[in-house]
């Protein structure tokens, strides 16, 4: 399998920040709500396709640090939603080997809802097929301030000099650390912004943007963002040899 990827260029890492659900609902005359629970289902399907491609790592903005000044009503559906993904989707990690990992500051999440995390994080933490990253309460500026803290607290315990930090460093600092970089950053529903997501790994990634809603969003348009990135040409600020 990464032999043929290889060959066909299928980018190891896609990220995808899933926007439209509101929308969605809106154009249907359902609650947004609806939006979000079909946008789920589309994240399992998106899962599934990715893997059969030879998408090797997958990652989605579920909920970002500033979706909280959402209404009350509309945060709890969310974590309702991602509490039931964590409950229901370990028995199925376990079946397509996939590990899964939560990134985002988890500390402000329910406590049930972090425990739920830490097991499926747990369980499936030798798997080693797809590497699924699901964002919760992440912000890429709040996941860099809280590197800052981790490394600037070791230069404190004096087991780190200030002038060894290095991009490694605060590559491992993060919470994506050991995790390659996007290679492809698809953002649904027409916006052409990052919107704080993963703004130091996406340095050198492609991007792709798609008018479809993300309870629309299927494999062939997963395949279509995979085909306009293998007509890229990525030259990480060198010459094409
Ligand atoms: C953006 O649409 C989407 C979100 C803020 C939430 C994304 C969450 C899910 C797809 C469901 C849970 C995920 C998992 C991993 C099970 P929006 O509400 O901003 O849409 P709008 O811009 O049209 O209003």
């Amino acid at each position: 399998m990464e032999q043929e990827r290889q060959e066909r260029q299928i980018p190891r890492h896609v990220a995808i920040i899933m926007d439209g659900n509101g929308r969605w609902a809106k154009k249907r005359g359902l609650p947004r709500t609806m939006g979000h629970a079909q946008g789920a289902r589309v994240v399992e399907q998106i899962l599934e396709d990715a893997k059969d491609m030879g998408i090797r790592y997958l990652t989605v903005y579920a909920f970002s640090t500033e979706n909280w000044s959402r209404p009350a009503a509309e945060v709890k559906a969310l974590m309702n939603l991602l509490r039931t993904y964590m409950k229901t989707s370990l028995a199925k990690c376990a079946k397509n080997n996939v590990c899964i990992r939560v990134i985002g500051d988890k500390s402000k999440l329910d406590e049930d809802l972090q425990a739920s995390i830490a097991e499926l994080e747990k369980e499936t933490a030798d798997n080693d097929g797809t590497g699924f990253q699901i964002a919760i309460n992440y912000g890429g500026r709040d996941e860099l301030v809280r590197a800052a803290r981790r490394l600037a607290a070791a230069a404190a315990e004096g087991t780190l000099r200030p002038g060894e930090i290095s991009e490694q460093s605060i590559s491992d600092a993060l919470d994506t650390a050991g995790i390659p970089d996007p290679d492809l950053l698809i953002r649904t529903c027409g916006e052409l912004r990052i919107s704080n997501f993963m703004i130091w790994q996406s340095a050198y990634t492609e991007y792709y943007f798609t008018e479809t809603a993300w309870p629309d969003f299927t494999r062939a348009e997963l395949e279509r963002a995979v085909e306009a990135y293998q007509r890229r040409e990525r030259r990480y600020g060198g010459l094409v040899q």
